[in-house]
């Protein structure tokens, strides 16, 4: 059985932004609010080590704050073919509260 660890409160994360939080064994995840749907990746861009959750979110697509890697943040591939893809994480919402879990 998979286990989840509580990261936040819905209200602490509003549509459209991005949010760094501590999964379990202490990953740092990237969670992130689109449009009321709440996505988890891993924390750091595969190409230097930019920190996702303080990129610009444009839909599902997240651009990272140093040079623009972009990712979709539901499936954690790149939008461009051969690019690198990031970790995605289980997420579950239980009475207001944001869980998230391992590797999806
Ligand atoms: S560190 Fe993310 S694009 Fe360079």
């Amino acid at each position: 059985m998979t286990k989840f660890v509580k990261v936040c409160n819905v209200e602490d994360l509003p549509p459209g932004s991005g949010k760094l939080v501590m999964g379990l064994y202490d990953k740092p995840i990237a969670l992130f609010n689109v449009d009321g749907n709440f996505y988890a990746t891993n924390a750091i861009c595969p190409h230097m080590g930019g920190h996702l959750q303080s990129g610009t979110l444009r839909g599902k697509v997240i651009y990272c704050p140093w040079h623009q890697w972009s990712f979709c943040v539901d499936t954690g591939e790149s939008d461009h073919q051969g690019g690198h893809r990031i970790s995605t994480y289980q997420l579950q919402i239980q009475n207001g509260e944001v869980m998230v879990g391992w590797l999806s």
